[in-house]
């Protein structure tokens, strides 16, 4: 399937508000909230001047507005950049935010080269973009300054099957074995061979075509990690675990650890990679 920048634009168009209640709606979205905020608060320093990419609602805006120098944030949906807008000014962060753009990851132009310290495009952005999923690395690394960051998290096929294997079982009884085989072997749930009803058309990535996307490219990946790999306990198990706070404030703790080991990669419903632009 090649890129289609109208259906996501659609989708999220559509989706609106609920989009800021993504990570609070359920714990699975805590543990994702977590492990993003901490890689952010430790790749983001006060002197940075950072662009965040496929920004949604603003979950991260808002935090990435209070450790950072300065910010410009962005999406591809005018509704979702909208929203952005009123919750930052709603929280009174309005101003620590230079602006709010409309943009795509796939074609940056009109930033110039080497402006930012740090790129921001979590929460899976680059899993819309198939054919040009490469442009959009290119790009972000283009307006990144050398020694600059990009800080980039992807759905995980892996993470995503397990959890979500009873949907797949499911959809088997509508598009077939052979279509069930593409999505586990391409992670592509696409137009032709997995025509979902809700056109959510993703190319979900192991971490090894996360490594392909880098590979040759002028770079350093500084860190890997999975996120969210507690949801394996289920909701029902993780609300109750929330009642009790020390042992929630335990399980996020050990969540923030154990994302880091390198079996665990993409075993979680994300995954995050933190590279250096050499
Ligand atoms: C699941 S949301 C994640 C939002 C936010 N980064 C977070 O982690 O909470 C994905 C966002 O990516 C945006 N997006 C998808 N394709 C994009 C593209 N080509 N360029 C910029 N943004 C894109 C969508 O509009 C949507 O707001």
């Amino acid at each position: 399937m090649k890129y289609n920048p109208e259906i996501t634009k659609a989708r999220y168009d559509e989706y609106g508000d609920k989009e800021w209640d993504r990570l609070e709606k359920d714990r699975l979205g805590d543990l994702l909230y977590h492990v993003h905020l901490d890689i952010l608060k430790r790749y983001i320093s006060s002197s940075d001047h950072v662009i965040e990419l496929g920004a949604g609602a603003g979950r991260f805006t808002k935090d990435i507005a209070n450790i950072s120098k300065s910010l410009v944030t962005s999406d591809l949906s005018p509704v979702q950049i909208e929203i952005n807008k009123r919750k930052m000014e709603e929280l009174g962060l309005a101003d620590k935010v230079q602006d709010f753009k409309v943009l795509d990851i796939t074609n940056l132009e009109g930033i110039a080269d080497t402006t930012y310290d740090v790129a921001v495009c979590i929460g899976g952005p680059i899993n819309y973009l198939f054919d040009k999923e490469e442009n959009a690395i290119n790009e972000m690394l283009r307006v990144l300054k050398p020694q600059g960051r990009l800080i980039l998290g992807s759905m995980s096929l892996v993470g995503a099957l397990m959890y979500y294997l009873d949907g797949v079982l499911y959809e088997k009884g509508k598009f077939g074995i052979d279509a069930t085989e593409w999505l586990f072997t391409t992670g592509m749930q696409d137009e032709e061979h997995y025509p979902v009803e809700n056109k959510h058309y993703v190319h979900m990535m192991t971490s090894k075509e996360l490594d392909a996307l880098f590979q040759g490219k002028p770079v350093k990946i500084l860190e890997k990690s999975s996120a969210g790999l507690f949801m394996h306990s289920q909701e029902e198990t993780l609300s109750k675990a929330k009642q009790d706070n020390e042992f929630w404030e335990l399980l996020i703790r050990k969540e923030l650890q154990f994302t880091k080991l390198p079996g665990t990669l993409d075993c979680g419903m994300n995954i995050i990679y933190v590279i250096e632009k050499l």
